[in-house]
């Protein structure tokens, strides 16, 4: 019986009249005992549905409350209101899922983003979430599409690991062990995780990269999509503890061939966006607009949320060493007036304070640095020439920072293994890694885009946790 609905956002683009339908959603508004704003989550905008007078009885109509659900069969006609061509005539209203006003918490007025994070469970129900998540989905299929049109193999890489990829040691510990002291000990008192479930100690991925080495060693060309998790304990409006991340893999390729193929990676989901969700983008456009008129002038964007994504998508992303970055900052009048926090010196690791000054006041667009200190950097990245830096990649966004971390991969076994008893990573235990420079080693690269970053950047909204469905953050897990 529910294959007879239209999606309401089908009703609005056309403008035949005079046929019947039956659609179904929610009610946002309801006014004057007769105009219904029905929303189904196809679109932001509302169908207008008219009830006349006697139409309905009194107990039906006090049923009609913002977040009811309905199914209405009524007629297509011409709306003389402004801001839509038809609305619905209603014939019938069935009254599918009532919703206490009263109890409702999303009244039909402007709530903030912190109080709709409280209710994230809702949240989809409104304006600006409608609009973040039908993005969100398109640029998740827009990057299958991407990588399948270049021939790609979608590889999917585990979740559950007994490696750390990038060495960093923030990741969180999948066991079976009780955690009440009882877990069996060996003799000179730490855990003996050959009782755990795997049979050794593990965790949860923070990158499918190494897994993904595995696979372009075979198919040239391979991607993951993946969900990755981080226990850093950084409450910014950039981390997640768990985040999905689009690593890309290719044999013979270099770091070169690698800035280019991300930086049409970026531009391809954008340019989708545009394509295909034009309406939404306006929807967000608007509601930056508004909230930026409530900031100081020098603190408000130059360029509108859809400008900024036209001059991205029109320009060349900068592209610069770490050392040319160091000495722009050096000379800056932010390092002079000291008004950086952190020091500046070759053989730091960037401080975001550092990057937002690179891309938002100096080059003032994209800007992918190359040519990272090795000391700063993963173990798989391989050794530049200088024998001090190596051929990492990172692409710094307006209004983001990091977006993309990447690099050519150390393909040189001897080299590799130097790296790794250096920075103390157990070659044994990553023997299947070596496996690919010991049998058949190839010149390859590879980067990481994170996805809720990329969401934020063409949503244009401030903080990570309103551009996934759920977020975990340190100390808090709801829903
Ligand atoms: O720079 P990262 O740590 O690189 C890697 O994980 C490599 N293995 C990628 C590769 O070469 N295949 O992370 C890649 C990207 C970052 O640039 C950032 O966009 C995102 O992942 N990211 C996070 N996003 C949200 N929350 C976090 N805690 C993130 N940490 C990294
Ligand atoms: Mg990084």
């Amino acid at each position: 019986m529910f294959n007879i609905r239209t999606k309401i956002k089908q009703l609005l683009q056309s403008d035949a009249t005079g046929h019947e339908v039956t659609v179904m959603g929610w009610v946002r508004t309801f006014r004057n005992n007769q105009f219904i704003a029905l929303n189904d989550g196809s679109t932001n905008n509302n169908l207008q549905i008219v009830v006349e007078l006697g139409l309905l009885n009194d107990a039906t109509l006090k049923r009609i409350t913002t977040g009811a659900s309905m199914k209405v069969k009524g007629v297509v006609v011409p709306s003389l209101g402004k801001g839509q061509k038809v609305e619905l005539k209603a014939v019938s209203v069935e009254i599918l899922g009532d919703s206490d006003a009263e109890k409702y918490p999303l009244q039909p007025k402007k709530h903030s983003l912190e109080f709709l994070r409280e209710v994230a469970h809702l949240r989809f129900r409104t304006n600006t979430f409608g609009s973040v998540f039908r993005i969100r989905h398109s640029l998740a299929f827009a990057v299958h599409q991407f990588f399948n049109n270049k021939g790609f193999v979608y590889l999917h890489t585990p979740i559950i690991t007994a490696s750390d990829a990038e060495g960093a040691g923030e990741m969180f510990r999948v066991t079976t062990l009780p955690i009440d002291g009882t877990a069996p000990r060996n003799e000179d008192g730490s855990i003996n995780f050959k009782e755990d479930f795997f049979g050794k100690s593990t965790n949860l991925t923070v990158s499918g990269q190494l897994e993904g080495e595995l696979g372009a060693m075979a198919f040239s060309e391979i991607y993951t999509f993946g969900p990755t998790f981080r226990a850093e304990n950084s409450n910014t409006a950039r981390h997640l503890a768990e985040f999905w991340m689009i690593e890309p893999e290719m044999a013979f390729c270099d770091i070169e061939d690698n800035m280019n193929l991300a930086e049409e990676f970026i531009k391809y989901l954008i340019q989708y966006a545009m394509d295909n969700n034009r309406e939404d983008l306006e929807f967000l456009a608007q509601r930056l607009a508004e909230e930026e008129k409530q900031l100081p002038q020098d603190k408000r964007s130059e360029l509108g949320l859809i400008e900024k994504l036209e001059f991205v998508l029109n320009n060349s992303f900068e592209r610069i060493t770490y050392t040319e970055a160091i000495d722009i900052l050096l000379n800056s009048p932010a390092y002079k007036k000291k008004k950086f926090q952190y020091d500046v010196k070759w053989g730091i690791d960037l401080q975001s304070e550092h990057e937002r000054y690179l891309v938002e006041k100096h080059f003032k667009k994209p800007v992918i640095v190359t040519g990272y200190p090795a000391a700063i950097k993963a173990f798989y990245m391989r050794l530049n020439e200088d024998g001090k830096t190596v051929a990492a990649m990172d692409i710094l966004a307006p209004g983001i920072g990091e977006i993309v971390g990447g690099s050519q991969r150390e393909e040189r076994l001897d080299m590799l293994l130097e790296k790794m008893k250096a920075m103390h990573i157990p070659a044994e235990e990553m023997s299947w890694y070596l496996d690919t420079r010991r049998f058949g080693t190839v010149p390859h690269a590879g980067f990481g885009l994170g996805f809720e970053r990329m969401v934020q950047f063409v949503t244009g909204m401030g903080n990570i946790r309103d551009v996934i469905p759920f977020a975990r953050t340190p100390k808090n897990c709801e829903f």
